[in-house]
């Protein structure tokens, strides 16, 4: 593995899976795997799992970790090529990157979508001039599209969660829920990629009409504007906002209640709760459900720490 930026850097997730599993059994079972190597984690946007989580599966690996919020302690990267700097950013991608790849072995990047400009957030414009100039593998902590950390995270819970040797796929509703604010697609968009590609359970996408994501990231899943009928023997729910792919970054009118109940959840076969946090309690989850004994979303958060440490030592494999 050299970069980790989209299941498409993840070659087989089973056995990702398995040696999360592993290292969440013996954490330091591989401490000299990182011993005189050194991970920057730069984040453009607020973080507490995915800074923590990663910084503790680095220290697990013997690795050292750097954390730079860049975005309240640095100087603000200007991203366009051949720009005149007369404005309010102080240094060029070109100039920053580089110097991170000589700091650094690996380089972890955390940055969210405009949600303004579709096309700019699609094609993924930050991330990729990180990789382009960096010279040194990258992970992404979430980026303007996908969140690739999260979603192996929670291929994990949810394979923990599965009876041993079971033989029938379980079902899986990702489930659209309201939000007071305008959220990227991203955890929505990888999750979808990565439960297509993994292809071990019945997959069904719940959103309103008008809420519908990328189809390029939802390929080969069942797509139901009615969560009711959607949640019919789910086996495992996962709740998120997110805003409108269509009405890019809007946040439109939605005629049903699309915040889940337990009387909602009475026609799933017991499902376990997810969600990937932070959460806005009794707006996008209610109290009922997080705190009942089907929420699994802390337990989710805590498998942070081997998505992250699996990953890393795919891509210390690859440079040691
Ligand atoms: N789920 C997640 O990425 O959490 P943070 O934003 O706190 O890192």
């Amino acid at each position: 593995m050299k970069n980790f930026l989209s299941v498409n850097n993840a070659g087989n997730i089973d056995d990702l899976i398995k040696t999360a599993l592993d290292f969440k059994k013996n954490p330091l079972s591989n401490q000299s795997l990182g011993k005189g190597k050194r991970i920057g984690l730069l984040f453009l946007n607020p973080s507490m799992r995915t800074r923590l989580s990663t910084h503790i599966a680095a220290q697990n690996l013997g690795m050292e970790a750097v954390v730079f919020n860049a975005s309240q302690e640095g100087w603000s990267f200007e991203f366009e090529e051949g720009a005149v700097m007369n404005g309010t950013t102080a240094e060029h991608i070109k100039d920053a990157a580089p110097i991170l790849g000589k700091y650094f072995d690996i380089l972890g990047i955390r940055t969210f979508p405009s949600l303004k400009n579709r096309e700019e957030d699609y094609a993924e414009k930050i991330l990729h001039q990180f990789v382009k100039y960096c010279g040194i593998p990258v992970i992404s902590l979430e980026s303007a599209t996908v969140h690739p950390l999260q979603s192996l995270t929670d291929l994990i819970t949810i394979s923990e969660h599965l009876p041993i040797n079971n033989k029938t796929k379980p079902k899986v509703v990702l489930t659209w829920a309201p939000h007071v604010k305008p959220l990227p697609q991203c955890v929505a968009n990888s999750f979808s990629e990565w439960m297509n590609a993994w292809g071990k359970a019945h997959f069904v996408i719940a959103n309103p009409p008008g809420y519908d994501l990328d189809k390029k990231f939802t390929e080969g899943a069942t797509i139901i504007h009615d969560q009711d009928y959607a949640l019919n023997n789910a086996d495992f729910v996962y709740v998120k906002n997110w805003s409108s792919f269509e009405h890019y970054g809007k946040i439109i009118p939605v005629e049903n209640d699309w915040l889940l109940s337990q009387k909602k959840l009475e026609v799933t076969n017991n499902a376990k709760i997810m969600h990937c946090l932070p959460v806005r309690r009794n707006v996008e989850l209610s109290d009922e459900i997080l705190d009942s004994k089907n929420s699994i979303v802390t337990e989710e958060a805590g498998n942070r720490v081997w998505a992250a440490q699996t990953v890393l030592s795919e891509i210390l494999n690859s440079i040691s």
